[in-house]
């Protein structure tokens, strides 16, 4: 992706004067603020991680062309909000970081590129990574004392987390012992419920009239923050290790076979982490687990790239908010907001009349997409087939409305067949 197409509101970054970009970067900082506080402290996410992440790409763009505009509490590097009250807090020993993001297969071959200038390395000399799925969950630090599970706590502003250990302890596949490991050693993992689990727990909650979760991460980190541990138990939440904090002494030369050593411990690590040379291999693990991600029972939003030596990880180190030997390559958004232009009547082969969307073109899931059924009039007005309320209002010409993927795995794959969502704007 270009830098032109990430950055496709308002007016290019490249021509704001300072004074516009002063008060665009103060209202970018206060969006990302809220959406941290409404994701990280409420579980109730306002917006999508696809708005998130190009809200914070902007302010950054801003920030990069303005350096003296970035203030004390910019957001930029901030990573979650800080801890809620109501559980103990503790500091991580290693702080908890984010990960920068790939869009495309340029930025993967830049991040390649980035890591190779950085160790003085030609594009000939080998580079071992690891590749596996980014868990749409909720990032947890384990930390193990002389082998044993002393404490579990939340991702919190990355620094300083909540504790929650009594809560992790109900999960099942948390071992409380690991063998020969260094003395002190944080282990770090991502909670996550299974679809199936969601829908069951929806529908009770619906049944007692209670607060319905938006989507399985929120569930889970709802079910996290339970102050009695037994509610925790009855959301059957899983854990799946995926890297290391801080260690007191070594416990693998390589990402991979420190995830073996964990796997041998009895905690769950991806049945997709694979080990790859270069680039291409990299794109093809991303390739394999994108065809898979239907059939997985739970939410990945990408894949996730490591340089596997962790001698190399040291020297490579961190930038302020990110580890520079990792990479999230993310899925493309399957949802977009773009302009209703017009409705047409369309006849279909049975002489049936179906209204459909022309739409200002948007790529939605890696496909423009310009046109979207409509399925019939009670759609455009608002309802559903049983009349009931599926959006606040009609849709009209010049509308702002919310493009899906929809249809069935194997619709997506083969056509790509869209169709209006629920949402609009005027
Ligand atoms: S590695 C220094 N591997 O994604 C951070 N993270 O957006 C290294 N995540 O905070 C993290 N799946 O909680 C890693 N397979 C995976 C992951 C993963 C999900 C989370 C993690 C991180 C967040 C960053």
């Amino acid at each position: 992706m270009t830098e032109q197409s990430k950055d496709s509101e308002g007016q290019p970054f490249e021509s704001l004067s300072y004074e516009v970009a002063r008060t665009e970067l103060a209202e970018l900082n206060r969006q990302i603020a809220e959406a941290n506080k409404s994701y990280h402290q409420e579980d109730d996410p306002r917006i999508s991680d696809d708005e998130f992440d190009r809200i914070k790409w902007r302010a950054k763009a801003i920030e990069d062309r303005f350096p003296d505009l970035k203030s004390q509490d910019s957001q930029t590097d901030k990573v979650g909000a800080p801890p809620a009250q109501g559980f103990d807090k503790s500091a991580h020993l290693q702080p908890m970081l984010s990960l920068d993001n790939a869009f495309d297969e340029d930025d993967v071959r830049e991040f390649d590129g980035r890591i190779r200038r950085f160790l003085g390395l030609t594009g000939s000399d080998a580079i071992n990574y690891t590749a596996e799925p980014k868990i749409d969950g909720l990032s947890i630090s384990l930390t193990y004392q002389a082998g044993r599970l002393v404490k579990a706590s939340t991702r919190g502003d990355g620094a300083v987390g909540e504790v929650v250990t009594e809560n992790v302890l109900t999960i099942e596949n948390i071992p409380q012992s690991i063998p020969d490991a260094p003395n002190i050693m944080e282990l770090r993992g991502e909670v996550y419920m299974l679809h199936s689990d969601f829908a069951e727990l929806n529908e009770g909650q619906k049944i007692a009239g209670k607060k319905l979760y938006a989507n399985p991460r929120n569930a889970a980190a709802g079910s996290l923050r339970q102050i009695d541990s037994s509610v925790t138990k009855s959301r059957h939440l899983h854990f799946l290790a995926h890297g290391l904090g801080m260690l007191s002494g070594p416990f693998a030369e390589t990402n991979y076979r420190a995830m073996r050593r964990l796997a041998e411990a009895g905690f769950i690590v991806s049945d997709d982490l694979a080990q790859c040379s270069n680039v291409e291999e990299l794109l093809e693990c991303y390739r394999v687990i994108e065809q898979k991600r239907a059939e997985l029972g739970f939410d990945i939003d990408g894949v996730v790239y490591k340089i596997d030596n962790v001698e190399l990880q040291n020297r490579l180190g961190t930038s302020s908010s990110a580890p520079r030997w990792a990479i999230a390559h993310k899925f493309p958004a399957e949802t977009a907001w773009t302009r209703l232009e017009a409705i047409d009547i369309q006849v279909g082969r049975t002489g049936a009349l179906s209204p459909v969307a022309r739409l200002r073109p948007v790529t939605v899931g890696g496909v423009v997409v310009s046109n979207a059924t409509l399925h019939n009039e009670d759609y455009i007005a608002g309802q559903d087939a049983d009349g009931d309320r599926i959006r606040e209002s009609d849709l009209r010409v010049g509308d702002w409305v919310k493009v899906y993927r929809a249809g069935d795995v194997e619709d997506m794959m083969r056509s790509r067949r869209t169709a209006v969502a629920v949402s609009s704007r005027r």
